[in-house]
């Protein structure tokens, strides 16, 4: 019976020990965890249970010359963040460059499979050379079955990737259809063509890095979510991150314990808007002084700045915030904000987590290249994610709600619940200085006459009161207070029940 036991422990061994010390240490040599050190961090100490562990590559004739190793390359598994169940795959560069084989992928379907069913998240631990040559055209075949479930698993569970390494070719394509993508700096890269190729069609020199490394994506084209400066770090932000998710769209976000008052004055909200209604101010610190314990995990910091998006709680529950701005672009909406906003919108919508969104915005940003750049259909997202969203909607309009942007920011045309102002707030078609240059043309060369009219203007119409009057607005609030009437909007519409009308899916202009 021993050498029974005894030969499941070796196999085990065998299996854990992946490609080999010598391939454990390059690995760590290029300062990267391995796959299952990896696991170790994300999960709850002693939860982690492994599946397929003795799965092996099916042989053909490249790959039989090759010996097989347990596990191929992937460990997959289900364990516990802070108590929760979460799926894990994380793909071992020290097999076969972490590549994937059919055994591979069908090893990452099994525990994408079973977290739909199960109602819960998938986190997937990005690091392999892409397709696995030897295999050919069953390789591509698995990829494509990991894509359908990541399409079936949307707005099913959440889905989040962590690229810890290479991510290349069609590989990408998987953490593109997942929720959240987060990057390790400068030991991370996804594109579609690497260096080489590009050198190759367009004669540009570029490094790996700079093509698809974790700045590129956090700065430049918004693929990726976040990015952290090393294994270790990525990995607790990634348990920080769950604690905000709910499991599936079945259930509500998580309520964690808080101690911070529901009646907490912000006195120094009073006079966080200047004055001069061209200067501009920091709209995180509102975010940071009405949530929970100033707890706010932004997402995309480094990208379309000019809207703010991101986690927060308020009485414990998760909220997601999307806020304008005024230190970017004046907080003006554009193609790369909209996008930016109604993703996060719309993954909010799918997963029951209610929306505050604070307003500051001057308008759409004019000129050809956001025209050109289809301005009018990406704004659109904007718009549509908000007015199909069914989750509680609770507005906050700190200065200005010009224009288009005024109705696309959650406002109660679109079914926003509860739409408060501060007496700072501004709403109205446009600015007085443009507004005043429109109608009183006759009047544009005579200054002092314009200045009269752009007061006037400010007076009678740039304030909450004409909305408030009409009922758009519901209430208008002092800043100082602004938590307390938050917390008790949401209360009010934690059991909201408000359905769309029946369709197959709507068409999002994509
Ligand atoms: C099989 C692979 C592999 C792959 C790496 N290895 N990629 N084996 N299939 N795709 C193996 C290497 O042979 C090596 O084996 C080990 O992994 C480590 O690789 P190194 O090259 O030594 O590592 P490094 O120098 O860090 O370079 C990493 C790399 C490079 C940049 C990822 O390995 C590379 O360019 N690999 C090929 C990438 C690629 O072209 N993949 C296919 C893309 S197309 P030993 O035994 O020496 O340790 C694709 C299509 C997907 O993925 C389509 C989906 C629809």
């Amino acid at each position: 019976m021993e050498d029974i036991l005894n030969e499941l422990e070796t196999r085990r061994e065998k299996a854990r020990i992946g490609g080999g010390q010598k391939r454990i240490d390059t690995q760590h040599s290029k300062g990267k965890l391995t796959a299952r050190e990896r696991i170790d961090l994300l999960v709850d100490e002693g939860s982690f249970e492994e599946w397929d562990m003795f799965v092996e590559q099916e042989p053909n004739e490249l790959t039989a010359q090759v010996d097989p190793i347990p596990g191929d390359g992937v460990i997959t598994g289900w364990g516990t963040i802070n108590g929760r169940v979460v799926f894990v795959f994380s793909q071992d560069f020290t097999v076969f460059g972490g590549s994937l084989s059919e055994a591979h992928a069908k090893k990452i379907c099994k525990v994408m499979d079973k977290a739909i069913s199960v109602g819960a998240p998938i986190i997937g631990l990005n690091d392999s050379g892409g397709a696995r040559i030897q295999e050919g055209v069953s390789s591509l075949a698995g990829y494509a079955e990991v894509f359908q479930r990541n399409v079936d698993a949307s707005g099913v569970v959440p889905q989040i990737s962590a690229i810890m390494g290479p991510c290349a070719g069609g590989a990408v394509y998987s953490p593109a259809m997942t929720d959240f993508i987060f990057m390790v700096r400068d030991t991370s890269y996804m594109f579609v063509t690497g260096p080489d190729v590009v050198k190759t069609v367009t004669h540009e020199e570029v490094s790996h890095e700079e093509l698809g490394g974790a700045t590129t994506h956090n700065t430049k084209s918004g693929v990726a979510d976040g990015a952290f400066d090393n294994d270790i770090d990525t990995l607790e932000q990634l348990r920080r991150f769950f604690d905000f998710l709910p499991m599936c769209n079945r259930e509500k976000p998580p309520v964690v314990e808080t101690t911070d008052p529901i009646d907490r004055a912000e006195p120094s909200l009073d006079s966080l808007v200047p004055r001069d209604s061209m200067k501009p101010y920091d709209i995180k610190e509102l975010i940071i002084k009405v949530v929970d314990e100033g707890d706010f995990f932004e997402l995309q910091p480094e990208y379309a700045g000019n809207i703010v998006i991101g986690f927060g709680r308020m009485e414990g529950r998760t909220i997601g915030f999307v806020a304008n701005q005024p230190l970017v672009l004046a907080g003006c909406l554009d193609i790369d904000s909209a996008k930016k906003g109604a993703r996060f919108v719309r993954f909010c919508d799918c997963f029951n987590i209610p929306l505050i969104t604070f307003v500051d915005v001057p308008g759409f940003l004019p000129g050809t290249s956001q025209e050109f750049g289809g301005i009018i259909k990406n704004g659109a997202k904007l718009l549509f994610a908000y007015a199909e969203a069914t989750v509680p909607k609770v507005t906050v309009i700190t200065r200005k709600a010009y224009g288009g942007a005024y109705d696309v920011m959650s406002s109660k045309h679109i079914r926003g619940d509860l739409n408060y102002a501060w007496p700072t707030a501004e709403i109205a078609v446009m600015g007085p200085k443009g507004a005043v240059e429109i109608i009183y043309r006759e009047d544009k060369d005579d200054i002092d006459k314009i200045e009269a009219r752009t007061d006037e203007y400010r007076k009678r119409f740039a304030n909450p009161f004409v909305a408030a009057q009409k009922g758009f607005i519901d209430d208008v609030i002092f800043p100082r207070n602004t938590r307390r009437r938050l917390c008790r909007a949401l209360r009010l519409l934690e059991n909201k029940e408000v359905n769309n009308i029946w369709k197959k899916h709507d068409n999002i202009p994509l």
